[in-house]
């Protein structure tokens, strides 16, 4: 019996499977971001922790038989947070997630003082890498920073919390900045210029090797016979690879989470910073992988039901399935946005409104403006000389058929909708915890999930979106500039 443990943006998810394969049993508490100020992004690592506690509580009241047979435990969670750790190993602030913005001065900064971070980390200075947040600190909350003995991301924190031990995977240490992506190791000059070193850092692993062990009262509580090993685990995208079997050279698929990032897995490190294409290790020894990330997908369709005090179900059920695209425009970027244009400062917007302008329409333009973010991607990773032909489809906003439709026009490519598919991190993350606890080989575990069926573009509709992708891309540049 295998754990993985999903540690996202907007819930932790727990999830159960057996040495089969078969996932019997699954729970998920709900989490809250704040923002202090627009492009601001925390979350209290604190509320990560009750909240694993409270997922596990509930797997044991239903699975108490299998939870204590568990061996081995697999994390995956959200990239590149900033937990900050005194000597103590204590919390000193709020994490600084992801989709945060705030640090876009010192992203310049950051390149300036270390000219080669694109040739060894492989990635462009974005302000919601870790690096970056740790140069925001410096300048705005130095006494912090001068405290700081470790810098740890969030699935590494958690890790700490379950084992007492500092360890981080592969992947997830790649949206640092602080890795030499193409060595698989820390680099001591992207760490300088950032005023840290090697001490401030995690040991590192591979997503698949044994990383600590269950401490004691942790494993009495959930009843378990003995301390299950944990794995590596993985960055949540990693995660999800792993979940899929994305682990060949050239597999592919999109991820449908609160952000949205079209993958593609590589055989060797292929940076391509000039389109802010990311280029990370896999979780798995020996492969990399390329991604293309925007900031706000699920987030979107989120923001907008909150806005409008509508569900999302209701919201998706008043649009029929899309003959030709909204009159209506939507910008994704509520955070800013990552590839192609690394802005952090640009802002979304809906346009071309009227007063016939329904609420509908207004929906399934943030599912088109969705779709047109991803597409940058797509030919983001063209250029860069990756071509993804067909992808699989995971993450929360994958339960919406209509939307994998959408995004399939979009796209010009078929995308398969998959039984299991909003599972996709925590059960890449058992799999990692079971390669670690049997040592197998990762491509025997890693078998392709069911597929329940192939979307295809319809052709009119691909056709029709091919026309608007170019009035996309002038929407975003003209809204920055008039706001600047
Ligand atoms: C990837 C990224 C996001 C987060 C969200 O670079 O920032 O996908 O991992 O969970």
């Amino acid at each position: 019996m295998f754990l993985g443990l999903d540690f996202g943006t907007s819930s932790v998810k727990a999830l159960l499977v057996d040495g089969d394969q078969r996932i019997l049993g699954s729970a998920s508490m709900p989490l809250t971001v704040s923002s202090g100020a627009p492009g601001q992004s925390e979350q209290d690592p604190e509320a990560w922790w009750q909240a694993l506690l409270d997922a596990v509580d509930v797997l044991k009241a239903a699975h108490s038989r299998e939870l204590a047979a568990v061996l081995g435990i697999g994390l995956c969670g959200q990239m590149h947070g900033a937990v900050l750790l005194d000597t103590a190993g204590q919390v000193l602030r709020p994490c600084i997630l992801w989709n945060d913005t705030r640090a876009v001065a010192e992203c310049r900064e950051l390149t300036a003082a270390f000219p080669a971070l694109e040739a060894v980390t492989g990635n462009l200075a974005m302000p919601g890498f870790t690096a970056p947040k740790l140069l925001w600190i410096r300048r705005h909350e130095p006494a912090i920073f001068a405290r700081t003995a470790k810098v740890l991301l969030p699935k590494a924190w958690i890790r700490y919390r379950l084992t007492g031990e500092m360890i981080e995977d592969m992947s997830d240490a790649s949206g640092t900045l602080w890795l030499d992506v193409g060595a698989r190791d820390w680099s001591d000059a992207a760490l300088a210029a950032t005023g840290l070193s090697r001490e401030a850092m995690p040991r590192l692993v591979e997503g698949t090797a044994p990383a600590g062990r269950l401490a004691p009262d942790l494993a009495a509580r959930w009843g378990m016979t003995s301390p299950p090993l944990l794995a590596g685990g993985a960055g949540d995208n990693a995660a999800g690879a792993v979940g899929l079997a994305a682990i060949r050279p050239g597999s592919a698929f999109l991820s449908l989470g609160t952000s949205g990032v079209l993958w593609a897995t590589t055989d060797r490190f292929a940076p391509y910073p000039a389109a802010a294409i990311h280029a990370f290790c896999h979780a798995v020894p020996g492969t990399w992988h390329q991604m293309g990330v925007t900031l706000s997908a699920a987030a979107s369709l989120a923001w907008w039901s909150k806005l409008s005090a509508c569900s999302e179900a209701v919201l998706l059920a008043e649009i029929a399935t899309p003959r030709a695209p909204s009159p209506a425009w939507f910008l994704p970027y509520l955070f800013g946005e990552r590839t192609p244009i690394n802005d952090g400062t640009v802002r979304g917007a809906f346009a071309g409104l009227s007063h016939q302008t329904t609420r509908a329409d207004l929906t399934q333009a943030v599912l088109e403006g969705v779709g047109y973010s991803f597409r940058d991607c797509l030919d983001a990773l063209a250029r860069s000389g990756t071509r993804i032909r067909e992808a699989d489809v995971i993450g929360g906003g994958s339960r919406s058929r209509l939307w994998i439709q959408i995004l399939a026009a979009v796209l010009d490519i078929p995308l398969h909708r998959l039984a299991d598919g909003e599972h996709g991190g925590a059960f890449g993350a058992a799999r990692l915890a079971r390669i670690a606890v049997t040592g197998e080989e990762p491509s025997l575990v890693c078998t392709p999930p069911a597929r329940i069926e192939t979307l295809s573009p319809d052709p009119e509709l691909a056709a029709a979106y091919a026309r608007q992708i170019g009035r996309y891309r002038k929407l975003g540049p003209a809204i920055r500039d008039a706001l600047a």
